[in-house]
């Protein structure tokens, strides 16, 4: 049948590749068909400015390279995240260790809720606006779970005295979100994944997010589910916050300011409330938003 100039399909790799497919939400039903198809794709990236990368798709194989270093050496000074700002103190993420349990995160939790009123706020630009980039998408796209899903929100919220519970929605809404949808490694050695033979030099992408999305490792990916990963229920790991010799050293931090939030907004009264549309980031690294549009109904 002829084709019609301008209605040439784009490929499910040419898509992936391309930042305008982001602003309308990552693109899983793509992500998922290549998962299955081709796991380990090649993506031109031409079109983001980049010189092109392997893409691993499956959550075996993602996270097969996190955990070899010496297969896949990570680019050095690359952390997928700017530097953090003063709210989310210093860099030391692991020198906290065991004691980070003494560092209070009340006051940036309540703060920023405290923000947020009965007339529309914007959570993305103005009410966590000074936060470092990666944290605010993740508060964000914590919140945008409990917007997404009233009836998780309201379950949520009856049982918030349950600690497993809501530890387990924490590490639900990381998995769900994935705000660093994708890491780089290069090459070291020749390897096979796959299927597909790659070379010393080449570039890979590991897509964090298609990992986390993986249905062989996580039923009813698309769904939040905030029990998914309580103690006993025998969930893989999320790799939102990576794995390996380079996971992120502000893992603890990261989960803790979440969890302040969502419990923050788990106790006061009320609810929260979308207030208009969401802008998507157009990135093909982060998922987040520019404007996520929130209000505070008594
Ligand atoms: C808020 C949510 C955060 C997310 C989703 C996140 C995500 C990640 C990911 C996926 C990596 C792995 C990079 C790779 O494998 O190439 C990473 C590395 C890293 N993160 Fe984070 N991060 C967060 C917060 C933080 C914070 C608060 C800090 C500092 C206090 C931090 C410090 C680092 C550092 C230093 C690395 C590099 C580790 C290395 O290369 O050995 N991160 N992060």
């Amino acid at each position: 049948m002829p084709r019609r100039r301008g209605t040439h399909p784009v490929s499910d790799a040419d898509a992936l590749a391309c930042p305008d497919t982001y602003a309308r939400g990552v693109p899983y039903d793509r992500l998922e068909r290549l998962r299955a198809r081709t796991p380990v794709v090649w993506l031109d990236e031409r079109i983001a400015g980049g010189p092109g990368s392997w893409a691993v798709l499956r959550y075996a194989d993602v996270r097969h390279a996190l955990a070899h270093p010496e297969l896949f050496a990570a680019e050095s000074g690359t952390a997928p995240h700017g530097t953090p700002g003063p709210t989310a103190g210093p860099p030391a993420g692991p020198a906290t260790g065991p004691a980070t349990g003494m560092i209070d995160m009340e006051p940036p939790a309540g703060a920023l809720l405290a923000r947020i009123t009965a007339d529309p706020a914007d959570f993305a630009a103005e009410v966590a606006a000074e936060l470092p980039g990666t944290l605010r998408n993740t508060l964000a796209g914590g919140l945008y779970a409990l917007l997404r899903d009233p009836e998780q929100y309201a379950r949520l919220r009856a049982s918030r005295a349950d600690d497993d519970l809501v530890d387990s929605a924490v590490e639900e809404m990381l998995r769900w979100w994935t705000p660093v949808m994708c890491v780089r490694r290069t090459v070291l050695r020749p390897t096979i994944m796959g299927g597909v033979p790659l070379l010393a030099g080449e570039r890979v992408s590991l897509w964090l997010t298609a990992a986390d999305h993986d249905d062989t490792v996580f039923p009813e990916p698309e769904r939040f589910v905030p029990d998914r990963f309580r103690v006993g229920a025998g969930a893989r790991p999320q790799l939102a916050l990576g794995y390996g010799t380079h996971a992120c050293l502000g893992a603890m931090l990261a989960r803790l300011h979440l969890r302040a939030l969502v419990t923050a907004v788990l106790e006061r009264p009320g609810r929260l409330a979308s207030a208009g549309d969401p802008v998507r980031l157009r990135s093909t690294v982060r998922q987040g938003f520019e404007r996520l549009p929130v209000r505070w109904i008594a």
